[in-house]
């Protein structure tokens, strides 16, 4: 089934074989002696302890190679799994952090990201994500250092730990980003409250949220986001592995769609959580007996959601 994925890390897709590769290949030193050694460490609590180890693994990724081989092998694999169309989140502060510049991570990911539709048949767009738990100032001096390719960049975004640190505090930088033309998303009651997705809509003015699960606590934010048909990137296996749902049989995707809310489905950390985006459709089947005819509508949704051009989406509708 064609579809679009809209919520993928791309850091989330480095898997340990390319992670021991880059190590070797850059002489990096992890703290795991094996593969096998590293996939038993992802067995995660909750939000930040998968944060922990996700920002320790990227140590491995210093050069605009390293960004581009990342790329190019998420793409592949998706295209696997019948994705026609990516739009692909960015953790610059994550990389500039440990001295790797700006310029070397969007040069690395654009490199792939232009070569993927005559490689692998599927059109991209990149969205530049802004760690929530950094300040403020840190977001905007991000901002000032991509606005030299703020052509290779459709979205911003806002990721990393939630609790604590509310879309408000990203006020200025989002209204930077929508001078400039951009398209904003923003994580928004993943684990924090449905308050954070009140304001991503009403101070960030985001086109998406992305997981938003929690809105269902709220009467009136799912009226809103039902009138507004404001999409939700919803990521079912990183739901559970995070501890957002207890298993997938609670997860709350059935009880969204019946509201007529805008649910998408997407494997956001697929390296981490167990499945790209396909498994997570079939895991869903599995433990929620969705059928085709739902099946199909979540498909169709990730198109009717996406940043594509209009003609463009409308021949996927
Ligand atoms: N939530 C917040 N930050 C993230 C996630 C997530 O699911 N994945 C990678 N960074
Ligand atoms: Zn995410």
């Amino acid at each position: 089934m064609p579809k679009a994925e809209l919520h993928l890390h791309i850091e989330g897709t480095l898997e340990p074989e390319l992670a021991f590769a880059l190590a070797a290949r850059n002489g990096v030193t992890l703290p795991y002696a094996t593969e096998d050694e590293l996939r038993a460490a992802y067995s995660f609590s909750d939000l930040q302890s998968f944060l922990d180890l996700y920002y320790a693994l990227m140590a491995v990724l210093r050069t605009e190679d390293d960004f581009a081989e990342l790329a190019d092998a998420y793409l592949a694999r998706a295209r696997q799994q019948g994705v026609r169309h990516a739009e692909i989140f960015f953790d610059p502060q994550a990389h500039t952090a440990r001295g790797v510049p700006i310029g070397t991570v969007i040069g690395g990911l654009s490199r792939a990201l232009e070569a993927a539709p005559e490689r692998h048949g599927i059109t991209t767009r990149l969205i530049m994500c802004f760690l929530r738990d950094e300040s403020a100032e840190s977001a905007l001096e991000t901002f000032e250092a991509a606005r030299p390719h703020l052509d290779r960049i459709t979205a911003v975004g806002l990721d990393s730990a939630e609790v604590g640190h509310p879309p408000s505090k990203f006020r200025e930088v989002y209204r930077l980003a929508r001078e400039a033309g951009l398209k904003c998303v923003a994580h928004a009651g993943e684990e924090g409250p449905p308050a954070y997705v009140w304001e991503a809509l009403d101070i960030l003015g985001v086109d998406r949220i992305d997981h938003g699960v929690r809105c269902l606590e709220d009467e009136a934010l799912v009226a809103r986001l039902v009138a507004d048909q404001v999409p939700l990137t919803v990521c079912p296996l990183s739901n559970v592995r995070l501890r957002v749902v207890d298993q997938l049989a609670d997860h709350p995707l059935p009880a969204m769609l019946d509201a007529g809310l805008l649910v998408t489905v997407n494997s956001d950390d697929p390296a981490y959580f167990g499945g790209y985006v396909q498994d997570n459709f079939t895991a869903l089947r599995d433990a929620l007996h969705l059928d085709e005819e739902t099946q199909r509508t979540l498909a169709r949704n990730s198109f009717h959601a996406s940043f594509l051009d209009e003609e463009v989406r409308a021949a996927y509708l």
